[in-house]
């Protein structure tokens, strides 16, 4: 269980996580998501007591990461895949830490080949991909074998097998009943992955809640209603409070419908013998939603050219 009450980090003048407050369960992969610049690696690094709240409290486990001895294994991280030293091997380096948190050595081949690197436990790390770097932080993350992970953008650098990998893994350890929590400024990235949505913007908490309730804020685009008889079922919705907004290629009898349920559309059309070629509600995608939501909070915004 991660807990985080009333956060708040200032940098200067800049405040970079403003009384955030959620709650993320175990048994659960929950998706951290906000726009570049909203605070999701600072408040990951206030957890894990890389940096120092200016106000408020992180906790994991109910206690201030920071206090917990042999911190691995209590929680597993992975924030910045590129800060490891380059001279060690891969093996070597989990070595090294294994025997700092009081893990057993077992591990090291048993997460190296966990992460797929089991052929590349011998080489030295500075050659490694990207890629090849992130699942080593995965590696160093699972090898304390604990209740808490969180994952800074751990997509990033990943070729499309590797993030199927990375997505079944996440759900594993969920399902194993473990607290997932992973940062991401992609919704897309959340979408088949993530079961929960913790969302940020300037350091504020948008929302908490599950992915099918956040999907569902995003909804309401309306229904599109297919008929040969369109301007009749037209007057007919109109005259029962929809708006009605003929749409689709000229020639095709479509209409967008706004404040009707499709249940009602489908009613009145049959009450006034209107055949329908078309009945579908339009939900807005998840991505959809998340720019919606986060549109006022987008600090870094390309301009727009005149
Ligand atoms: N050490 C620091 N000193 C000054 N400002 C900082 C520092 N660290 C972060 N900030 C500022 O705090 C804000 C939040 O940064 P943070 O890195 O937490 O965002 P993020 O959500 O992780 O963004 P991204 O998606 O780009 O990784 C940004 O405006 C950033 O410039
Ligand atoms: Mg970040």
């Amino acid at each position: 269980m991660i807990e985080v009450n009333e956060l708040t980090k200032r940098y200067g003048a800049k405040t970079a996580v403003d009384h955030l407050s959620f709650t993320v369960r175990p048994g659960h992969v929950t998706g951290f998501l906000g726009p570049n610049g909203a605070g999701k690696t600072t408040t990951l690094r206030l957890l894990l007591g890389l940096d120092a709240p200016t106000g408020g409290s992180a906790t994991v486990s109910g206690v201030a990461f920071r206090s917990h001895a042999r911190g691995l294994r209590h929680v597993g991280a992975l924030l910045d895949a590129g800060r490891v030293h380059g001279g060690r091997t891969a093996a070597a380096h989990l070595s090294a830490l294994a025997r700092s948190n009081g893990i057993s050595p077992r591990r090291v081949d048993a997460v190296l080949s966990e992460v797929g690197l089991a052929e590349a436990a011998n080489r030295r790390i500075g050659g490694f991909s990207l890629g090849m770097k992130q699942r080593l932080g995965i590696a160093t993350a699972l090898l304390g074998d604990p209740p808490v992970l969180m994952f800074d953008e751990p997509v990033n650098g990943m070729d499309p097998e590797g993030v199927l990998w990375m997505r079944r893994l996440f759900r594993r350890l969920a399902a194993e009943g473990r607290t997932v929590f992973l940062s991401s400024h992609l919704m897309s990235e959340m979408e088949n992955t993530a079961d929960r949505l913790v969302v940020i913007g300037r350091g504020r908490l948008i929302a908490d809640e599950s992915v099918g309730d956040f999907a569902a804020r995003g909804a309401g685009l309306g229904v599109v209603v297919g008929t040969r008889q369109a301007a009749e079922l037209a007057a007919v919705l109109t005259a029962a409070g929809a708006s009605v907004d003929p749409e689709g290629a000229r020639g095709t009898e479509r209409l967008a419908v706004t404040g009707l349920p499709a249940e009602r559309i489908a009613a009145l059309a049959f009450e006034h013998r209107i055949l329908l070629t078309e009945l579908t509600t339009r939900t807005a995608s998840l991505e959809e939603a998340f720019m919606e939501l986060t549109a006022e909070s987008v600090e870094y915004q390309a301009g727009q050219l005149r």
